[in-house]
């Protein structure tokens, strides 16, 4: 079901600060298993839009689970109302005209789609940050993986809690074989078909 828009007593609204902002709003929702390299792309995209002028921000789980879920863990639960309140918070993002990217393991399918309904179509596009998962056992970069099979960390995403893979995702990236900078390229020729490197509709800058 389609939100009402978020504010509509106020006079400024998305549009407006889009236009002031010289770009379309959006969300780039990456998804994958732990150390596949979600944030490590989505860093490097943020880069990339930064340096082609887009004002952005990066909403990560491992900085997110600091501070606003702090008080959530890993049972599916909890990974519900993570993702939830991530999803509430990037469209808040975007209402405020911001390119957003968000890096969360975002195991299940229906909250990918939670979040995708929260956007005007067209405005969210799901990046599946896709690696076999002995790869992302393989890197291992916090240890978490060693830990997860010697039973010291319970529901651990690919160990004993599910991956939910994206069946149709709006892109996929093969982040075992190809290198940062080429995904970034794709994220970026993604973006580029779907319009959302174009200048805003509506009113400019004055
Ligand atoms: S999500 O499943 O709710 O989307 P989120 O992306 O916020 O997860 O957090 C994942 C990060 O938390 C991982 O990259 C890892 O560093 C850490 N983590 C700690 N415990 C777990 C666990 N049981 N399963 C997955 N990640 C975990």
């Amino acid at each position: 079901m389609k939100r009402e828009p978020l504010c509509p007593a106020f006079d400024l609204d998305k549009a407006a600060r889009a236009g002031l902002l010289g770009q379309r709003p959006a969300v780039l929702w990456f998804t994958g298993l732990s150390g596949s390299g979600k944030s490590t792309i989505a860093n490097a995209a943020c880069n990339e839009l930064h340096a082609r002028g887009k004002h952005t921000y990066l909403l990560d789980g491992d900085i997110v689970r600091t501070g606003l879920c702090r008080d959530l863990g890993f049972s599916a639960a909890q990974r519900v109302e993570n993702i939830r309140r991530a999803a509430e918070v990037a469209r808040l993002m975007v209402d405020a005209g911001l390119v957003t990217l968000t890096a969360f393991i975002s195991p299940f399918r229906s909250e990918r789609e939670m979040a995708r309904r929260l956007f005007a179509p067209g405005e969210f596009l799901e990046v599946f940050v896709d690696v076999p998962l002995a790869v992302a056992e393989q890197r291992d970069p916090k240890g978490l993986y060693r830990k997860a099979r010697r039973a010291e960390l319970p529901d651990f995403t690919g160990i004993d809690s599910p991956y939910e893979a994206p069946a149709s995702p709006d892109l996929r990236l093969d982040a075992a074989g190809r290198s940062v900078a080429f995904n970034v390229g794709r994220i970026i020729d993604a973006m580029e078909v779907a319009g959302l490197l174009s200048p805003p509709d509506g009113p400019r800058r004055p």
